[in-house]
This record gives structure tokens, sequence and C-alpha cells, in this order.
């Protein structure tokens, strides 16, 4: 038995704030040249280049002759493609964690790269990832076609990644990329935490005029095709549909203002198909929005029947006069393919049935998450200090996408956690990065055979899970740590930090100067060096001009002890 759940919206019962022109929107046009811009002059919105969200892939244009069905979508006259590695992320930034996005991607292939490699007999397909979890599998049969892809979904992070993965089906590519803050709770109120929206072409107006109706009339930037369902003409009306306050949909008074009625006065068939078999029990959500045109006198009834697979769901549905209000089908897909849903007249209407506007979705669940976030924010400094670009997405999750030279643990409720970095051999210098302080569940930290310089930093002992740092052949300087040293000493840290010539390590001292493990010989040293300090040093000057040494270099207290000074720098 199919789980069907029928539901009518009529007015919403909150009002709408304003919402702000183009904020919290992102335009990416792929491939463009960076410092370029692009402004789509019928929506007014500015797109820029991919250049700060992406550091791998090739760029390159669209040739004209492929441009016939690009429609007044300027953002499709280049793209970006991915000949290297298997999985290549963009990383938008700034999104507000909790909050509702429409994530919309375009694909146009025009034989950009002159290989015809997306034909129907041989199309080029490629995965696309929100994230770490799956999205969609791209199957791209026709040149000239763009394919568009939606996800409406709540960022559980404050940043989004899109992640293009090849299958072996061809070279992944992307033509634009946008992000839409949907900031009203009342509307799409089927998508939560766990429960997003995905979509293809299936957002249409039907009745009006051919094109494509988008910001600024959408203030979400929801994009209506026109489309007409076989055997059923428009009609229209020049009043406007009240659509606010209180139409959680916000469709615009201009999409409500057509309809379609049936040629022959009685049925509007429409079917819903196409669903991924990828999608584990996946639920339908089909939006139909309707306006009744007519001020209708009482005897004068228009009456919908709503009807699915010969099953009727809802009876007698009465559009409101010049008034936006919803019907909400909802079931889940089980082994049928083709969902046959007609809009019938019932038997006490006068007038066949309309329909304004049609949206349908299927629901994606996004079960696997992120990795931690401040391992997340750690591995990417490190990304961007050395520029690993082979590092992409995610640094743990999925599992086998997770970046080379880590290892992350993984549980089911938790974020996964990188256990273990291994930067040995990458000819890496300058200071041991702070990044690291930041991966606070690392165990294992191999930076050996690279050349750092400086410090051993401090922070390093309040890694408290820290287990093994392989701080070998390097040219590290300084004393090591007490804490590590500590550490060590109590079997809780293998450390190794041979070959670093400017290193001081144990067994000169220098380190049980800075605590409280002075062995008694050396206290006598002290005290007796000392004495003989204040009574052998009585020049004032030369008092004055060693102390002024010494604080010169307070931080590298072993170096001096090194050079066979006084005992005393180590204090200083
Ligand atoms: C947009 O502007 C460009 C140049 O400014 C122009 O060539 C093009 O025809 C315009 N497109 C539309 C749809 O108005
Ligand atoms: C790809 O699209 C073509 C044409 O629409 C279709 O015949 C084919 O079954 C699709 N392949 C997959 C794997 O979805
Ligand atoms: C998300 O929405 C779905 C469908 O409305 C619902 O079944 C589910 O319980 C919701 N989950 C949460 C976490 O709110
Ligand atoms: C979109 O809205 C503008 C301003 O309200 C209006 O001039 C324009 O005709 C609308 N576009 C369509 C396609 O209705
Ligand atoms: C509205 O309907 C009339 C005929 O009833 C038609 O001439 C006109 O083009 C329609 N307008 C639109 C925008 O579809
Ligand atoms: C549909 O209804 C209209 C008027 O209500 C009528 O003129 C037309 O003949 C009807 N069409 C059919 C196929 O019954
Ligand atoms: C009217 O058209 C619909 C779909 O086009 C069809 O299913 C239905 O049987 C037709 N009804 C009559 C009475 O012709
Ligand atoms: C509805 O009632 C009006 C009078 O109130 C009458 O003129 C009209 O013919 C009736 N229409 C129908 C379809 O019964
Ligand atoms: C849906 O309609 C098509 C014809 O339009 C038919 O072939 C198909 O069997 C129908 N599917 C179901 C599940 O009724
Ligand atoms: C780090 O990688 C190197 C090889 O690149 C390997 O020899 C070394 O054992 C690794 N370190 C750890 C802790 O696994
Ligand atoms: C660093 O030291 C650890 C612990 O002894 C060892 O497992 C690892 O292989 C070393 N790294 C290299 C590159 O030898």
């Amino acid at each position: 038995m199919m789980g069907i759940l029928i539901q009518i919206v009529f007015l919403a019962a909150t009002a709408f704030g304003v919402i702000n022109g183009q904020e919290g929107f992102v335009s990416i046009d792929c491939g463009m040249d960076a410092g370029g811009s692009i402004t789509d002059n019928i929506t007014g919105i500015v797109y820029q280049p991919d250049t700060q969200f992406i550091d791998t892939g090739i760029n390159y244009g669209i040739p004209p002759s492929y441009w016939s069905r690009r429609y007044s979508l300027p953002q499709l006259g280049t793209l970006r493609s991915f000949p290297d590695g298997v999985r290549n992320c963009y990383t938008i930034n700034q999104v507000n964690q909790g909050e509702k996005y429409l994530i919309r991607a375009f694909f146009m292939y025009g034989n950009y790269d002159g290989q015809d490699s997306a034909s129907i007999g041989s199309p080029l397909q490629f995965d696309l990832h929100l994230g770490v979890n799956y999205w969609r599998t791209l199957n791209i049969t026709d040149p000239f076609s763009f394919y568009p892809l939606e996800i409406i979904t709540v960022a559980k992070d404050d940043y989004f990644s899109v992640c293009l993965v090849k299958t072996g089906s061809g070279t992944p590519f992307i033509s634009s990329l946008e992000l839409r803050l949907i900031d009203s709770v009342d509307v799409y109120t089927d998508v939560n935490q766990s429960n997003s929206l995905v979509s293809g072409f299936a957002r249409v107006n039907v009745g009006g005029a051919p094109g494509l109706i988008r910001y600024p009339n959408d203030t979400y930037d929801r994009i209506w095709w026109s489309e007409n369902l076989p055997n059923s003409f428009g009609i229209n009306t020049s009043e406007t549909i009240q659509i606010n306050p209180g139409d959680a949909f916000q469709v615009p008074s201009t999409i409500m203002r057509s309809a379609i009625t049936p040629v022959n006065n009685t049925s509007l068939l429409f079917s819903l198909s196409d669903f991924q078999s990828r999608y584990v029990r996946p639920i339908c959500y089909c939006y139909m929005h309707f306006a009744e045109f007519d001020a209708l006198p009482p005897n004068k009834t228009r009456l919908i029947d709503v009807i699915m697979n010969e099953q009727a769901l809802l009876r007698n549905f009465r559009p409101s006069y010049l008034l936006s209000t919803h019907i909400t089908l909802t079931f889940e897909l089980e082994s049928v393919t083709q969902y046959n849903i007609s809009l019938t007249k019932a038997a006490d209407s006068i007038l066949p049935p309309i329909l304004n506007a049609l949206e349908a979705y299927t629901t994606l669940s996004l079960p696997d998450l992120a990795s931690d976030i401040t391992d997340v924010r750690a591995m990417m400094d490190l990304k961007n200090l050395y520029d690993i670009k082979i590092w992409q997405g995610d640094p743990c999750a999925p599992q086998n996408f997770a970046w080379k030279g880590i290892v992350c643990t993984f549980s089911a409720s938790n974020p996964p956690r990188v256990t273990s970095l291994n930067l040995s051999s990458q000819n890496l210098n300058d200071n041991i990065p702070d990044a690291i302080n930041n991966l606070k569940a690392i165990e294992y930290l191999d930076l050996s055979n690279n050349n750092f310089v400086g410090p051993i930093p401090d922070f390093l002992s309040g890694l408290s899970s820290l287990r093994m740092l392989n701080l070998s052949n390097n040219q590290l300087d300084g004393s090591i740590p007490m804490a590590l040293r500590q550490k060590q000493e109590n079997g809780l840290l293998e450390l190794r930090t041979e070959n670093n010539p400017g290193l001081c390590t144990n067994g000169n001292g220098c380190v049980d100067d800075h605590g409280k493990k002075k062995t008694l010989a050396t206290a006598v040293i002290v005290i007796i060096a000392a004495i003989l300090a204040s009574l052998i040093l009585l020049a004032i000057i030369v008092v004055v001009v060693r102390r002024q040494r010494m604080r010169k270099t307070p931080t590298r207290p072993c170096e001096l002890v090194v050079k066979g000074k006084s005992l005393n720098y180590g204090y200083l």
C-alpha cells in the first residue's frame, strides 16, 4: 500500500519580512577568467569567477555554435573541467549554519573539448556530491542542452562544498553554481536537517508566456520554466493574484496570473517519472498551485478531484478567487516508475479543472557527517598554507576520498576526526604551523624529513591525545618543551627529534633547568656559580652589558647553554 499524504495549504499564518535584494545570493560563473564578472541583464544578477572557490581544473569556453538553446543564461558560456583527480570540490564559505538554501548547478557540455563525448549512445557521466554525501549522477547525452540540478537543503555547517566525482565515463565539468538563501521558515517546510529536496527541471509555469521566470520576480530566484501540458490550453487574467502576505510559497504573481484548463473540459493529466534508482525509498513532494480567475456565483462551481494512478487522493478541491492556494501531494516512491496524476472535474463541478503552477521534488537524505569543523578549518589552513591541490573537499569523508597523509576515526553519531597527520618528506619549511594546534584529536603527527625551523611549539604539549611525534630530520632549534619531555618520560608519547642540528636535546641539562627535577649537584653548581659571580663580577658596567645581552635572547636559553655559558642564563 502506497503511503500517501495529502495536504491543502491555504493561508499560512505568518506574514513575511522584507527580503533583501541579492543578499544571500552567491552566483558563480565557472570557468570565467579571474578578475572578470558578468551581469545577467534580465535579472541584474552579477556572476563572479570561480577562482576563489576552487584551486583545480581547467577553464574552457563553449563554441557559439552550441549556444542556441542556452536561453538567456549568460553563465553557461564558460565551464571548468576536471581531467585530474577523482574528486574536485568547490567550497563556498560564509553560509549561515542552520538556514535553508537553494543550491543550483548548471552543466552545459557544448562540445567544449572538441571530443564529442556526450551522446545518447555514449553519455558523459559523473557524480555530484554535496559535501560528503552523494547528490546525483549527471547523465549528459546532448551537447546542445543544459542540465540544471537543484537541491533545497539546510546548511549543516558554515560552508557548503560541491564536489564533482569522476566515475569512469568522462571528464567532469560544471558551468555555474548558485546559492540562494531561503530566509523564511514557512516556505518548503518539508526541508529540514534530515530531509533535502532535489529536482531537475520540475518547476513549471503552465499556461504562461514562453521563457523562464526567475529573480527579481521570484524573490528566491527559483527558475520557473514555461511548459504546457498536452490537451490543455492557457487562460490568464490581468488581475493581481494575492500572494503576500500569507503565501508561504511566494509563487510570483506573474506566474499565478496564467493557468491551463483541459481541451475536453474534463481532465488535466501529467505524470512524474525519471526517478533515479539510487535514491533509497525517496518520497516525492508535488506542490500544485491554484488561483481562480473568475468571481463565481455559488451555483457556478469549479471543483477538482485529484487522482493518482487511478486512486482518488482528494475530492472537490476549490481554488480561491485571485488568491494563491496549494495542494501538496506527498507519496513514497515504490517500484512503479511513473506516476500519472490527473486533475479531474469533480462530479458536482460546473467548470473544468485548472492548474497555475507545479513543482515536484524528491527527498534526499544527506546522512553522512562532515568532519569536525575545527579539524576542517585546521586542515584547510594547512592546505592553503602549503597549496596542496590534491586535498579536495572534506578531509575525512567519504572514507574512500580521505585526504592523502591523514587518518581519521569515524563513529556513528559524531563527526569524523583527524587522528593522524603525516607530512613527512614534503619539503616543508618555515615554522611548524599553528594550524596543527587545532587538530585536537591528533594522535600521530609525523613532520619528519622536512626543513622546519624555529622552536618546537609549546602547543604540541597541549594536544592531549598525541601519542607519536616525529620531528626528526629538520632544522629545529631551541629546546624540547618540558611538558613534551615529561609525556615522553611517562611513556605517553613516542617522541623523535634526531637530526635537528640546532636542537638542544636531552642529556645536556638544558631542559632540566626549566623544571623542578633539578638534581642536587646542579643546585650546588648553581649556588657556587652565583656566589662566584657576586664576588668576582663587581664591575657594574660588565654586569649591565651582560644583562642586556641575556635579555635579548630570552627565548633560546638552551642555545646559550650549548655554547658553554653560565647555567644561570637558563632562567632569564
Ligand atoms: C545583454 O547585454 C548584452 C551586451 O550588453 C547584449 O549584447 C545582449 O543582447 C543583452 N541580452 C539581453 C537578453 O538583453
Ligand atoms: C542516460 O540518459 C539516456 C538518455 O536520456 C538514457 O537512455 C540512459 O538510460 C541514461 N542512463 C542512466 C545511467 O541514467
Ligand atoms: C524532517 O521532515 C520530514 C518530512 O516532513 C519528517 O518526517 C522528519 O521527521 C523531519 N525531521 C526532523 C529532524 O525534523
Ligand atoms: C517581473 O517583474 C517586473 C517588475 O515587477 C515586471 O516589470 C516584469 O514584467 C515581470 N516579469 C515577468 C516575466 O512577468
Ligand atoms: C492571455 O489570454 C489571451 C486570450 O485569452 C491571449 O491573447 C494573451 O496572449 C494571453 N496572455 C498571456 C500573457 O498569455
Ligand atoms: C468545453 O466547454 C466549452 C465552454 O464551456 C465548450 O464551448 C466546449 O465545446 C467544451 N469542449 C468539449 C470538448 O466539450
Ligand atoms: C479528457 O482528456 C483526458 C486527458 O487528455 C483523458 O484522460 C480523458 O479521458 C478525456 N475525457 C473525455 C471525456 O474525453
Ligand atoms: C446560477 O444562478 C443564476 C441566478 O442566480 C442563473 O442566472 C444562472 O443561470 C445559474 N447558473 C447555473 C449554471 O446554474
Ligand atoms: C500512466 O499513463 C501511461 C499512458 O499515458 C500508461 O502507459 C501507464 O501505464 C500509466 N501508469 C500507471 C501506473 O497507471
Ligand atoms: C609517514 O609517511 C612515510 C612515507 O611517506 C612513512 O615512511 C612513515 O612511516 C609515515 N609515518 C607514519 C607515522 O605513519
Ligand atoms: C617517525 O617516527 C615514527 C615513530 O617511530 C615512525 O613510525 C615513522 O615511520 C617515522 N617516520 C618516518 C618518515 O620514518
